[in-house]
């Protein structure tokens, strides 16, 4: 196995914040102290953290490839286990308890990731995390007539919160629909799960403690913000999901539904551990998926840090081409294979208010509408006007916290 001991003299940078991860390695602390530092967002996530021995940074970008999403910095002398990426099966076959370390401050980070970019995107939303909230969703899906999706929240309401205050309404609005008051019941003993197209696998807010791997079909994952349903991303065969309650004991983060009639494999609490330990593999690929997750996540709230519309609306666009990892050239013509409308609610704009801004990107000689799909011709271009609504907005921001110091 070839890892490498690299030491730090005290205030050397390991690596920048927004650089390609070269080497791609990811570190272990074995001496001294590192300090972590976010500078491109601002507001929502830990702008800073120390970290000592045994402490882990820089997986999500080592293992995904994409740009350092925060600055590397002895505070000490500091002595570091450098893992190129293609070793890390190797090192969590040697040790579950690292393993399951990233994968549970995995969780946590993409939690703190996922409330920030709630928070600060969407007004007036109930953010409740109690299941209490499964009553709100079942009414809003009754309104929006999904009534099997309407009774399976009614249901999860009664059954998780039998003596609350809207346990005689919830009723109510099961005997209209003609639905029992109780869900029908999963033998979860069972690992193997079939769903048909449609259905309701788990619900946000319903407490968890299962996670799931695709066996067969696609799952759709949203969320109802501000009552619309927004989806966060349809998954496939060998994807999994449903991590994050039962690592993190928290409620769901979202809804998931079976996209198409669907096998899918559930690991519980006790066979999670005993699945990370047999199965380095599986434990790679949730490490692998969690840290796209992030980095997404991370992208997304940096994109928020973005003050001018139009510039929130181009990094919507370079997200896209990151995530894919298309090499940026002023030469390749790229199709983001999305229409203006589109762009405009992955940003949280509505298309009804804002087409301002869709003219305003149309006349950027780079980009073109093509039968109403939006093309870039000029990446390069893209990148640099990018860079500048970015930079100009981190000046202004830097501006008035010496004005407020
Ligand atoms: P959990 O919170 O248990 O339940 C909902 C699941 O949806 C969550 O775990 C993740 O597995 C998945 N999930 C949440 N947010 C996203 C996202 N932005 N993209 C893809 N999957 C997600």
């Amino acid at each position: 196995m070839s890892f490498s001991i690299k030491n730090f003299p005290k205030g050397a940078y390991i690596y920048l914040e927004n650089s390609e991860p070269s080497p791609r390695s990811f570190y272990i602390i074995h001496q001294g102290q590192v300090e972590l530092i976010r500078e491109v967002i601002r507001v929502g996530v830990e702008q800073k953290k120390i970290l000592g021995k045994g402490d882990f940074f820089g997986v999500e970008t080592a293992m995904t490839g994409h740009k350092r999403m925060e600055s590397a910095i002895a505070l000490m002398p500091a002595t570091l286990i450098e893992v190129p990426h293609d070793q890390f099966r190797t090192l969590i076959t040697r040790s579950t308890p690292l393993a399951m370390k990233i994968i549970r401050s995995f969780s946590m980070k993409l939690r703190e990731f996922d409330t920030a970019i709630t928070n600060i995107s969407v007004e007036h939303l109930n953010l409740e995390e109690d299941p209490s909230h499964l009553f709100d969703l079942g009414k809003e899906w009754f309104k929006s007539q999904r009534f099997e999706h309407a009774a399976y929240a009614f249901q999860k309401y009664l059954q998780y919160c039998p003596k609350g205050t809207n346990v005689s309404q919830a009723k109510l609005y099961l005997q209209k629909m003609n639905k029992p008051l109780v869900p029908p019941k999963i033998q979860k003993q069972e690992i193997n799960r079939f769903y048909a197209k449609g259905q309701i696998i788990f619900c946000e807010n319903e407490p968890g403690d299962e996670l799931y791997i695709i066996k067969k079909g696609s799952v759709k994952i949203s969320k109802l913000i501000s009552g619309k349903e927004t989806i966060l991303a349809v998954l496939k065969t060998g994807d999994i999901f449903g991590e994050m309650a039962l690592l993190d004991n928290r409620p769901r983060s979202a809804t998931a539904i079976a996209a198409e009639d669907c096998e899918l494999a559930a690991i519980n609490r006790q066979n999670f551990d005993k699945l990370v330990k047999e199965q380095p593999i599986m434990a790679e690929r949730l490490i692998t998926l969690l840290s796209e997750r992030i980095w997404t996540a991370y992208r997304q709230l940096a994109n928020l840090t973005i003050e001018e519309p139009i510039g929130r609306l181009l990094d919507m666009l370079l997200i896209q081409v990151e995530k894919e990892k298309v090499p940026i050239s002023s030469k390749t013509t790229y199709n983001f294979g999305i229409s203006g409308e589109d762009l405009l609610k992955m940003v949280g704009m509505d298309p009804l208010k804002h087409q301002e801004y869709l003219v305003e990107l149309t006349k950027k000689k780079y980009i073109e509408l093509d039968q109403g799909v939006i093309k870039c011709k000029n990446l390069e271009e893209l990148e640099k006007e990018v860079a500048y609504y970015r930079n100009r907005s981190a000046r202004k921001f830097k501006k008035q916290q010496r004005q407020f110091a």
